[in-house]
């Protein structure tokens, strides 16, 4: 009997596990999933999202699911994806393929966000990174670099906040980074005061803290590629993170679009004309209505005034 209901249970997990296109697995299947392919777009759209995908990920990896949740909720007719076009190879395949890819990431990631802007000014940014593209996008937004492992990545410069195409980020979230520094405003998560694989420089992290407020960096606790101190590790912590927290990323992307659209709003020429208008036409009308008010008051109190004699 008991036997049974565990059955029962391991095989309904099992079931509910398999539904999910990234679910913590080494093997995930969102390129199999008809509506994140549908997104997939190279147009000018009001939301456009760069995955950069994991180690070993076909396009557009794990980060697929979480992709078309944000689109749902930012409309479907306003928003899509692109990937990054890199190799996403393993330091296993060789001593320097992990440096080499995560160099054609940064590099083709930064010409792909130039393109996509220039082309699309209006259009609002978001960035998606795991693991190795977690790295990537980091890399790209403050500048990257450095030892891993068995090789060296060559440095690479920041994107300048006040210029496009940084200044048309309005979101970046990266999860499991290879490349990252503990304790960071944006951290989150258990792992989030631990270093990962390398330490950034202080120059990178200056160069990334430009986005602090558009970015969420997570780590979770004993993962070995984010977090490499946190014991005990296990690479079960590296592959939760889309099962674990893909409804509150959801919402902090979301949240975080709306705020930057009320501060472009609130910054825009048009608004700023418009309060001048409405102020000048607030204090004539005040100023107005005070004259006429104090001229039929002083006549007024003219005819209470207690006359003199022969006054007339
Ligand atoms: C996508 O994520 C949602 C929310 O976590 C989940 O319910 C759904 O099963 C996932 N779908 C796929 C295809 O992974
Ligand atoms: C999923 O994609 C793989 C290729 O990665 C393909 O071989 C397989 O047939 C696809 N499965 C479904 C159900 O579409
Ligand atoms: C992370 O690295 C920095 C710089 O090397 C170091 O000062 C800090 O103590 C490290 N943090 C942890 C939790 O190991």
């Amino acid at each position: 009997m008991r036997l049974t209901l565990i059955l029962a249970i391991f095989s309904a997990s099992l079931v509910l596990s398999q539904d999910r296109c990234d679910a913590a697995k080494t093997v995930i299947k969102c390129h199999n999933v008809t509506e994140i392919m549908a997104l997939e777009s190279s147009e000018c759209q009001p939301y456009h999202i760069f995955i950069a995908r994991g180690t070993d990920e076909k396009s557009p990896g794990r980060q697929g699911n979480v992709t078309r949740l944000i689109c749902d909720k930012l409309g479907r007719e306003r928003c899509g994806w692109e990937g990054l076009d890199f190799p996403a190879k393993s330091r296993f395949v060789g001593q320097k393929a992990w440096c080499e890819s995560a160099e054609i990431g940064v590099k083709n990631g930064q010409t792909q966000l130039h393109t996509y802007a220039a082309r699309c000014p209006e259009s609002k940014l978001i960035l998606l990174g795991y693991s190795q593209g977690a790295s990537i996008v980091q890399d790209m937004l403050g500048g990257g670099g450095g030892h891993f492992w068995k090789c060296d990545q060559a440095s690479n410069r920041a994107l300048d906040r006040q210029v496009s195409p940084g200044s048309n980020i309005v979101a970046a979230v990266t999860f499991g980074s290879v490349a990252r520094s503990g304790g960071q405003p944006y951290a989150v998560k258990e792992g989030r005061e631990f270093n990962g694989t390398r330490t950034r420089t202080p120059e990178q992290v200056r160069g990334l803290n430009q986005y602090a407020s558009q970015l969420r960096d997570y780590c979770n606790f004993g993962d070995p590629i984010c977090a490499r101190e946190s014991q005990p590790q296990s690479l079960q912590n590296h592959l939760t993170y889309f099962e674990l927290y893909s409804e509150e990323i959801v919402s902090w992307v979301v949240k975080t679009v709306r705020k930057s659209e009320y501060r472009s709003l609130l910054s825009s020429p048009y608004w700023l004309i418009g309060a001048t208008l409405f102020f000048v036409a607030l204090s004539w009308s005040v100023l107005y209505f005070y004259s006429s008010f104090r001229r039929s008051f002083s006549r007024g109190a003219y005819y209470l005034l207690p006359r003199e004699e022969g006054t007339p």
